[in-house]
């Protein structure tokens, strides 16, 4: 039976036109009062979930007839709702990603190369169910930069806007929360000092700069989560800079790693339709690579899910496992003397019985015999 006091979830939905609160339980009564809804107002739109207590009842517990509910906080919880068994990312991490959004805070993923930074920047905003939009960060010297270019046309400079500049027109009266995802994908590659940033990253949600067309003031960024992705600083990584200490100040910064062995074997049976097996291989190949590369600092991470995806598609279409996880993960390592990477890693590989070398050389016998022409 509901007592007074107890919790419940209201979720709010859109019923013809207007924001009407329902039970999560599914049960509508014929009229539902909240209270303390003032306090949530800039939060409360269609999808918006809230915990609420029960301060009043009318009708019974089955069948109320009327409610007064009390909204108490609001629920951000992504997890478990999309990302599924097709993103692998640490609960703790999603965890405080959602408190970040919650608060509107400027986001940094920092991780080896394809550990799904991007790709979690735009499921995050597919979740949320608000607009996405990624930015290149590689040619942005300056935030001005971001907002648009200077350009000539006859005989006079005119400010054209870019397409961040006209996503955010377009959804900076938005009433959900956040309005949109924006992901700066790879920052901090983008060879600029970091000062200028400083502005564009502080709590008014305005920035200003000027053109030679006067002043652009950009307003109501707050709600536009602003999610930077990076490589970390090191080996195999060139051109990549810290934040400086003002600006690391200002992100939330989340380390990226690659999924764990138990996550990556399933994920490439269902992504590519593998044996068990046949994954296990590949991911163990990886993950044996993965520790010699970081541990002999050739490069940051290894081999990526990226890799052991595109050796199980291979796979998957017929491909012999041993050209695959030579051409895909092995032979991408400088060969030379025995020190060199690629030798290392076959040395391991083999010592860890994961390298047949009888069916590591592939070769074609009999060309004509597939139709291919004669050269
Ligand atoms: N944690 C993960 N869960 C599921 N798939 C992943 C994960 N990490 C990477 N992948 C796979 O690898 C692909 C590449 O990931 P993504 O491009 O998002 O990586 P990234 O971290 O942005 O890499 P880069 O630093 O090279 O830009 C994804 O499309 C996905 O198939
Ligand atoms: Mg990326």
């Amino acid at each position: 039976m509901s007592r007074i006091g107890t919790e419940y979830e209201v979720v709010f939905i859109d019923k013809n036109g207007m924001i009407v609160p329902t039970l999560a339980s599914g049960k509508q009564p014929g009229i539902i009062e909240i209270r303390n809804l003032e306090a949530f107002s800039d939060r409360v739109c269609e999808g918006a979930r809230f915990a609420a207590s029960l301060i009043e009842m009318q009708g019974s517990a089955r069948n109320p007839t009327r409610v007064v509910l009390k909204l108490e906080r609001q629920i951000i919880a992504i997890d478990g709702k999309g990302l599924g068994t097709d993103f692998w990312i640490r609960p703790e991490t999603l965890a405080l990603i959602e408190a970040d959004v919650y608060f509107g805070r400027a986001i940094r993923l920092v991780g080896p190369k394809g550990s799904g930074k991007t790709t979690f920047a735009q499921l995050l905003a597919k979740m949320f169910g608000v607009p996405f939009i990624k930015v290149d960060g590689t040619g942005i010297f300056k935030p001005k930069d971001l907002f648009g270019a200077e350009s000539a046309e006859d005989g006079s400079t005119k400010w054209v806007p870019s397409d961040l500049m006209l996503f955010i027109e377009t959804h900076r009266s938005s009433k959900h929360w956040p309005k949109a995802i924006v992901c700066l994908d790879e920052f901090s590659r983008m060879g600029h000092s970091m000062a200028p940033f400083h502005a564009l990253f502080d709590h008014t949600g305005q920035y200003s700069f000027t053109t030679t067309d006067g002043t652009v003031v950009i307003d109501g960024l707050t709600g536009f989560i602003f999610i930077l992705t990076d490589n970390p600083v090191g080996p195999g990584y060139i051109g990549n800079q810290s934040l400086d200490a003002a600006m690391s100040d200002r992100v939330e910064e989340h380390e990226f790693t690659y999924p764990p062995i138990e996550w990556e074997v399933p994920w490439l049976v269902s992504r590519t339709g593998i044996t068990v097996d046949e994954a296990t291989h590949i991911v163990q190949v990886a993950a044996e690579v993965r520790v010699l590369a970081t541990a002999q600092m050739w490069e940051q991470g290894g081999p990526s899910p990226r890799r052991t995806l595109r050796a199980a598609e291979d796979v998957s279409i017929g491909k012999p496992m041993s050209l695959v996880v030579h051409a895909r993960i092995i032979d991408r390592y400088p060969d030379g003397d025995a020190e060199s990477p690629r030798r290392v890693i076959q040395q391991r590989l083999k010592s860890a019985e994961l390298l047949d070398e009888r069916v590591a050389v592939v070769s074609v016998v009999n060309v004509a015999d597939v139709g291919a022409p004669a050269t």
